[in-house]
This record gives structure tokens, sequence and C-alpha cells, in this order.
């Protein structure tokens, strides 16, 4: 494992620059990316690259981590149109293909299914944010190293979160997340943690028992995982 920690004022560049970098040297890149709060910093960065020629998502695909189940698709919380907003819609060329969680068109399960699929094409590189909760993705804790990607039950805080944090305007009814073991196949996993309320997960994440009680334990036996973080985030790991 790679642990890079980086002021806060440098941290989002720093992620969005070793992007550029990773696309200049695989443009075809196959992305699976997060959204939420921590990622929007590193989106915005990104995006001001791409647009000044950088490099290009032109011949890269990404593939959406997760999604909820119950929200609408103009829904503020929806994870489709936070990356279509945050990233892809401020860049031109956009990217060779964007895979979404099918939910609008599908029954959560066949969604799920349909989107574990496009995922088993392979993924060079995943982003992860970390919940507080130790999830990643919504592999809610209970998740084990082999979970697939499925139809979750998220716990209270998680649902909640859409609503105070992201804007929902409803509490969903479920997720639908890439498992971990799916996750745990892709060439290459960063973990991107922000801000001082992750600072206790984090150092159970990269220094407690590796199990269920916080999924993204299990990221520490993926042999490429690189762990971003800021100062704050960072602060119990380094002490
Ligand atoms: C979002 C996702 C979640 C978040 C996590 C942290 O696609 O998969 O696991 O990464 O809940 O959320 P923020 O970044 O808002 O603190």
């Amino acid at each position: 494992m790679e642990l890079i920690v980086l002021p806060v004022e440098a941290w989002a560049e720093r992620v969005a620059g070793d992007l550029v970098e990773r696309l200049r040297s695989a443009p075809d890149l196959r992305l699976c990316l997060p959204t939420g709060d921590t990622p929007a910093p590193v989106y915005a960065a990104l995006a001001a690259r791409l647009e000044s020629g950088e490099a290009s998502l032109e011949r890269a695909t990404i593939v959406l981590l997760d999604e909820w189940v119950g929200l609408g698709p103009d829904d503020a919380a929806r994870c489709d149109g936070r990356l279509r907003r945050e990233l892809l819609e401020r860049v031109s060329p956009g990217p060779a293909a964007f895979h979404p969680v099918r939910v609008d068109e599908l029954a959560p399960e066949q969604a799920a299914a349909r989107h574990d699929d496009v995922a088993a094409g392979g993924l060079g590189l995943t982003l992860l944010g970390l919940g507080a909760n130790g999830h990643v993705g919504f592999n809610e804790p209970g998740s084990t190293a082999d979970s697939p990607t499925r139809v979750v039950t998220l716990e209270a805080g998680s649902g909640d979160a859409a609503v105070a944090r992201y804007g929902a305007e409803r509490v969903p009814e479920a997720g639908i997340t890439l498992g971990v073991a799916r996750l745990m196949a892709s060439d290459e996993i960063w973990l991107l943690v922000s801000g001082a309320r992750k600072a206790e997960i984090l150092d159970q994440a990269l220094r407690g028992p590796v199990g269920p009680d916080v999924p993204a334990s299990f990221l520490r036996s993926h042999p490429r995982l690189r762990v971003i973080a800021d100062t704050a985030a960072a602060a119990l790991v380094t002490r």
C-alpha cells in the first residue's frame, strides 16, 4: 500500500494531476468513479486540466461506482447526475462511454446484474471515497471480501446523508453498488480521503483488524492500493 498525505490545498490538484498522467499513458483507461463530497474538488480540478488539453477522456470508459434506489432521475443526490454535472458535462470531448447504473429502466436486481456485467469487462483504475462507517461504494459494514455487486440495504446514516448532505428529496430505499470482490479485481485502486471527520475511520481501515466491520479494510490486500489523504484525514494514521 502506498500512503500519500498532502495539505488540503494541494490534495485535489495532486489527485487530478495523477489522473491526467494515467490518462496520458493509458488513453483507453476503464475508470470506475465515485461521487460525493470527497471527489467533487478532484473532478473540478480534473475538468480544468482536461479542458486545457493536458489529457482527454475521448477514448476512456467510465463506470459509475454506485447509485441510490428510489430517487427520481433529476434528484440532486443521484450519483449519475452528480458525475455528469461535476465532470462529464464540463469536458469536451466526453468519454467514449459512460455507464451509469440503469435504475430508471430496470428493476433494482436487474440493474445491479447489468452493472456487474459492465464492470466485468474490466476496471483499470477505481477511485473510492470512504464512508464514515467504513463503507466503500455502498458496501456497508457486514460486507465481506467476496461480496458481489448487488442491491444493498443502507445503514441509516448513509441514507440520511443523501438528504442532509447531497440534497435528496427523500431518503433512498436502498443502494446498488459494485461489490467488494469486483472492486478488488480492479488493476489499481485509489482511496481518496479528506477532512478531519474521516480521521478515525481511516485509522481503523488502515491499521485496525481486516474484516466486515470496516469493509474498507479489505482494500489493504490489494496489490496496487494507493491511499491519498489530506493532512486532517491522515492525522491518526501518521500519529
Ligand atoms: C459515493 C460512494 C460512497 C462515498 C462515501 C463518502 O459514490 O460510493 O461510498 O464515497 O460515503 O462520501 P463523502 O465523500 O460525501 O464523504
